[in-house]
């Protein structure tokens, strides 16, 4: 525990919260109800939504990038955390959540006791927007069919949001990420929670402290679950 808290101070978390009972509610309902199908069937079907993503040319994002960052991870993870879109060292690499943003994301993975080979990491769009923009509108819908591909394929129990323009997308809503934090919500049947993007933490330390809370809750309903 004491080294828990020490590697928890050297990432920033100065103040540790007992966490609060999980509020519940429904306010996104479910679009889809997952087909029941095997594991290995399940993870076929991931590995050919990545290679069919590898040459995919739906939308412009696919003229300026180097690689596809699909997703990484355990197709059968019980968690699953969902950013915005690749940056410039996702974007070399190949892989989602690698760059500054990924390294502090690992870490808060690890501060729940778990390892990001053991959850699954995905974006809303899988190719790099220019200069880090925000994708647009027309690139988050031709990128969609894989993400909601991603969930119906790895059903975690927990599904994380980071940042706003995953928890708009998601959600379908304009909210601000203040507004969307704080409760539970359905996306396509799965239990969903919303949290500050890594990157916003870097720039703002006092989002910290809010996502730890986060976290915590996270960690405890995945118990609650399993
Ligand atoms: N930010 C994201 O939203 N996703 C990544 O993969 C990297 C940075």
């Amino acid at each position: 525990m004491a080294e828990l808290l020490d590697y928890l101070r050297a990432i920033g978390f100065e103040d540790l919260y007992l966490s609060q009972p999980a509020e519940r509610t429904n306010r996104v309902e479910e679009v889809e109800a997952s087909p029941l199908r095997g594991a290995e069937e399940r993870q076929r079907e991931l590995e050919a939504l990545a290679a069919r993503a590898t040459g995919c040319t739906l939308c412009p994002l696919s003229e300026h990038r180097n690689k596809v960052a699909f997703g990484a991870g355990d197709p059968n993870a019980d968690l699953m955390f969902i950013g915005e879109g690749p940056g410039a060292e996702e974007d070399r690499q190949g892989l989602p959540f690698v760059g500054r943003a990924g390294e502090l994301l690992t870490k808060i993975i690890q501060a729940i006791d778990l390892t990001r080979e053991k959850v699954y990491i995905a974006n809303i769009v899988k190719c790099r927007p220019p200069g880090n923009r925000d994708p647009q509108p027309e690139e988050v819908a031709a990128c969609r069919p894989y993400l909601e591909a991603q969930i119906d394929n790895i059903q975690p129990k927990v599904i994380v949001l980071l940042g706003k323009v995953a928890a708009q997308t998601l959600l379908g809503t304009d909210y601000t990420l203040g507004r969307m934090r704080g409760q539970w919500y359905h996306v396509r049947g799965i239990e969903t929670r919303v949290t500050y993007h890594p990157a916003a933490l870097l720039r703002n330390a006092s989002f910290k402290r809010p996502t730890w809370e986060d976290m915590q809750i996270i960690r405890d309903r995945l118990q609650e679950l399993s």
